[in-house]
This record gives structure tokens, C-alpha cells and sequence, in this order.
């Protein structure tokens, strides 16, 4: 790591840890178990609704229901949990904020979450304009499904990690 940087990023931890809300969070022993079930909750959600999503665009499960309905349903799941994972993982960040920032696995699990958000816009905005877009381009439909798997478990791996690494 460019060592400016680091310095940066040290600097930005110390002032993090001093902050009053920084030091509730370490004086209260339940907020990070709490703040880590709400995590892991939102986690449960998504990661039931991605699931759904791609094995219907693999072709595996749900076939009896066009992709564009299955999208419907579950799409939203995704896009409710992403932002109550954004704010638990902001808290869980201001109570410990060394552990995460400074963690090179933490870096890489937020790489992969704007690569998987990424993903699963190309995924949905053409599907929201044409239901049958995906029906007319075969094995795209499947690569994207199985990036988006390998991402998205790539995601709860990296998060997992971060505790022992
Ligand atoms: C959106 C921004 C996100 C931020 C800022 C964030 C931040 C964090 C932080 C700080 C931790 C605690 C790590 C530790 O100290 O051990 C954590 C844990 C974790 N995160 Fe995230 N996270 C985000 C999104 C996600 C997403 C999208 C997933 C998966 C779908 C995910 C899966 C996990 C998992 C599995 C853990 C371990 C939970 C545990 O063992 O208690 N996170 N996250």
C-alpha cells in the first residue's frame, strides 16, 4: 500500500475512534452483536432474493414464471438490503474503525460489493424495459448469473474473514 496512504487512512482511524459516537459504541458491549444481527439479517434477505434471481436465469428453478416476474418479486429484496447493510456496516465501522478500514480483505469485500451492485444493474435496467431481454441473449444471461453467485459469495467469504485476517 502506497505508504501516503496509509498514513491518510491511519489518520482518518484515530479521528474515527475519537469521535463521541465511536466511543458509545465501544462503552455499550451490545451494540456491535445487535448492529451484527441487523448485518446479518439484511445478509439472510439478500442473498435468498440473488439466489432466486440467478438459478431462474441459469433455468434452474421457477421456469413455470417468466424472468421478468421473478426479477419483479425479488429485485426489491436487493435493493431494501443493500442500504440497511450500508448503514450497519457504517456503525460497525465507527465502532472499531482500524479492524475494517485498515483490512486489506475489508477493501476487497467493498470492491466486489460495487462490482456485484454493478452487476445486478446490468442485470435489471434492461430487463425493466424489455421483459424479454434476457430470453435473446442465451449464454449471457448465464455468465452474468454465475459472476454475480461468485461475487455475491466472494462477498460473505471477504466479510467473514476480515475477523481473522
Ligand atoms: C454495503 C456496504 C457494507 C459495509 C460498509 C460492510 C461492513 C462490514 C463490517 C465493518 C463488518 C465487520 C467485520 C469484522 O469486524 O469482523 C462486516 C461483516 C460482514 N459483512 Fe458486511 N458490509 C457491507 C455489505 C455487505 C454485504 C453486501 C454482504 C453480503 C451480502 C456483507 C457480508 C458480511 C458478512 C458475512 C460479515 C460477517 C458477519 C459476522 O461474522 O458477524 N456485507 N461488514
Amino acid at each position: 500500500m502506497n505508504p501516503a496512504f496509509k498514513q491518510w487512512l491511519n489518520s482518518v482511524c484515530v479521528w474515527i475512534d475519537s469521535t463521541a459516537l465511536s466511543q458509545a459504541i465501544q462503552s455499550a458491549a451490545w451494540v456491535v452483536p445487535a448492529v451484527q444481527t441487523v448485518h446479518i439479517l439484511a445478509i439472510a434477505a439478500l442473498m435468498g432474493s440473488m439466489v432466486m434471481i440467478n438459478l431462474r436465469l441459469l433455468g434452474v428453478t421457477g421456469r413455470d414464471q417468466s424472468l421478468a416476474a421473478v426479477s419483479r418479486r425479488f429485485s426489491p429484496v436487493i435493493w431494501w438490503a443493500l442500504p440497511v447493510l450500508l448503514v450497519s456496516g457504517i456503525i460497525l465501522i465507527t465502532g472499531e474503525p482500524a479492524r475494517a478500514l485498515k483490512n486489506v480483505i475489508f477493501q476487497w469485500k467493498m470492491l466486489m460489493v460495487i462490482s456485484a451492485v454493478l452487476i445486478t444493474l446490468y442485470f435489471t435496467a434492461p430487463l425493466n424495459k424489455n421483459p424479454a431481454y434476457w430470453d435473446s441473449r442465451g449464454g449471457v444471461g448465464r455468465v452474468v448469473a454465475v459472476v454475480s453467485f461468485a461475487l455475491w459469495v466472494g462477498i460473505i467469504f471477504a466479510g467473514r474473514w476480515i475477523a481473522y485476517f
